[in-house]
């Protein structure tokens, strides 16, 4: 009798676990909303300001989920075990594109997946820091949201790891000559 009445309870807090743990399914609703990297390239972009649209836009982060859209990639995808084209796999998703599991109300009508690992993917979501009078007032801007990585080693690291198919084991991660490639200070003047 008890036998009876376990298997169906085992069974079913199992596939509870197996829900929870797809995350996937799940779509995330973070504390801001999300604007897109032309929102900020209105006032980043400007010498002046240090061209940081510019600089990102040159850089592989801005190509990340085109990256995903490749023959190589697929094939990669495929050789894992993965079913779906790899544009379309959360696996890897995650770290070429990773607000595609954001929920859709917290995306504002310019925000673009396509756009890969873009300024907020680093920064947080803009919505709420967005305005001159916030943004110039670093205290007021962190409490709207903004989040500035002072130690790279760790941020970095979260996407460029061995979790990376791509990732050669043999080769040191120098996060200093990364952050060289892809640095977008303010000009001093400017401050
Ligand atoms: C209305 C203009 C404007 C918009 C839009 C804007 N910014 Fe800014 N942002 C500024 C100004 C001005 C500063 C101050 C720069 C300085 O240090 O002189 C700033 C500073 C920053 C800083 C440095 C903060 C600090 O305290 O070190 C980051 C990071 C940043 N912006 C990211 C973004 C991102 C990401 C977006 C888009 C989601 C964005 N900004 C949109 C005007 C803007
Ligand atoms: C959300 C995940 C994510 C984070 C966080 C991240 N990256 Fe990346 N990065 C990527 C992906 C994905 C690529 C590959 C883009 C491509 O080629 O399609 C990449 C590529 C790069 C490249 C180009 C590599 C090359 O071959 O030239 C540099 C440089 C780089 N990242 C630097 C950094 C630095 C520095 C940081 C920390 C400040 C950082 N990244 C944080 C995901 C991330
Ligand atoms: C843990 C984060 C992470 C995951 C998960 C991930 N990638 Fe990447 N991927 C990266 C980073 C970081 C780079 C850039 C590596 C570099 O050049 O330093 C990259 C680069 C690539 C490249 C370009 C390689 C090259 O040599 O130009 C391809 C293709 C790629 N990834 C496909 C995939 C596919 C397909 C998946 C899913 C099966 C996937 N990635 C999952 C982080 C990730
Ligand atoms: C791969 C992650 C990443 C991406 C993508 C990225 N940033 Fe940054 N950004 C950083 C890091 C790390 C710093 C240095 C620490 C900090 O101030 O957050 C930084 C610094 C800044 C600063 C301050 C520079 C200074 O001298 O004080 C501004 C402004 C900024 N980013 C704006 C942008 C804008 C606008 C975009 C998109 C066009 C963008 N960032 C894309 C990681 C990123």
């Amino acid at each position: 009798m008890l036998g009876k009445l376990l298997i169906p309870v085992l069974l079913l807090s199992s596939s509870l676990l197996l829900a929870a743990a797809d995350s996937t399914k799940t779509a995330e609703m973070p504390k801001h909303g999300f604007i897109g990297a032309t929102a900020c390239e209105m006032c980043h972009h400007t010498d002046k300001q240090g061209k940081q649209f510019e600089i990102w836009q040159n850089s592989k982060h801005a190509s990340a989920y085109k990256t995903l859209q490749t023959d190589e990639a697929n094939k990669i995808a495929k050789d894992k075990g993965f079913t779906t084209a790899a544009a379309e796999t959360p696996a890897c998703l995650k770290c070429h594109a990773p607000a595609y599991n954001v929920d859709k109300s917290m995306l504002g009508p310019k925000y673009k997946i396509e756009d890969g690992v873009q300024c907020e993917t680093c920064h947080g979501g803009g919505a709420d820091y967005k305005m001159l009078s916030i943004m110039k007032d670093s205290t007021k801007a962190i409490a709207n949201g903004l989040v500035i990585h002072a130690d790279l080693k760790t941020f970095c690291v979260t996407c460029h790891n061995s979790d990376n198919p791509t990732f050669k084991a043999d080769q040191a991660i120098d996060v200093n000559a990364m952050w060289d490639k892809i640095k977008h200070p303010v000009p001093q003047e400017a401050k």
